[in-house]
């Protein structure tokens, strides 16, 4: 299946919304790096059914975009948690300098030139503004791991890119961007603990 098929089988299942335990502690660490909402203009990246839209609006952003190239999921994203755009967030339908805070959430697994990705969000950005994005573990790559979810008809694989650590710092380097910090959450209670997720916060300089 590829990855705009799976999105069309997942979309009806995918609420806005934490729903498993990576998602739990992906969300948290992602909520610890996060600067100030509240009246700033904030874009989703890869929003999907809107969970950071919504985060972004409950916090009292003063403008929320959301950006997905799936239609499917789009279509179960809420209205009141913000606007929603069909576009690829590689090449995303804004100006130069013109957002202030980008977020961006498991998205850049279903993106192979994550140069490309992080280039576009930085350039949307205003000087001074900050992109905060989540996506599985690099380690993953190594462990093997299968990205699945599931539906009344079965569990589903969906294709996943995946980038190394001093892929994540190059990128951002590359894009003109600071890391400032970044956290790689474990889910508790697993033993051994090893990180599901690597969360970045990182500044644009200038
Ligand atoms: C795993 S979902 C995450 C959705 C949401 N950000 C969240 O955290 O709940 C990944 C989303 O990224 C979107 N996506 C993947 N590649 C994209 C691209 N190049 N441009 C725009 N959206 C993309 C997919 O369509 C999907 O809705």
């Amino acid at each position: 299946m590829d990855i705009d098929e799976a999105y069309v089988r997942w979309a009806p299942f995918y609420p806005p919304r934490s729903h498993n335990r990576l998602m739990e502690v992906e969300e948290h660490a992602l909520r610890e790096l996060l600067p100030q909402l509240s009246g700033r203009s904030v874009l989703d990246a890869g929003c999907g059914t809107g969970r950071y839209a919504r985060l972004a609006r409950q916090s009292g952003a003063a403008s929320v975009i959301g950006v997905d190239r799936s239609r499917a999921m789009l279509r179960q994203a809420s209205a009141s948690d913000g606007r929603f755009v069909l576009a690829d967030l590689r090449s995303l339908p804004f100006a130069d300098g013109s957002i202030d805070i980008v977020l961006c959430g498991l998205a850049l697994m279903d993106v192979e030139e994550l140069d490309r990705a992080i280039g576009e969000m930085a350039r949307v950005l205003s000087p001074g503004g900050t992109l905060v994005y989540s996506t599985l573990h690099p380690s993953g790559a190594d462990e093997g791991w299968t990205r699945t979810f599931e539906t009344p008809l079965g569990r589903h694989v969906i294709p996943s890119s995946w980038h190394s650590m001093r892929q994540h710092w190059d990128a951002c380097e590359a894009a003109g961007l600071h890391v400032s910090h970044h956290r790689e959450p474990a889910i508790d209670g697993r033993s051994p603990a090893r990180p599901v997720a690597l969360v970045v916060r990182a500044d644009r300089v200038g």
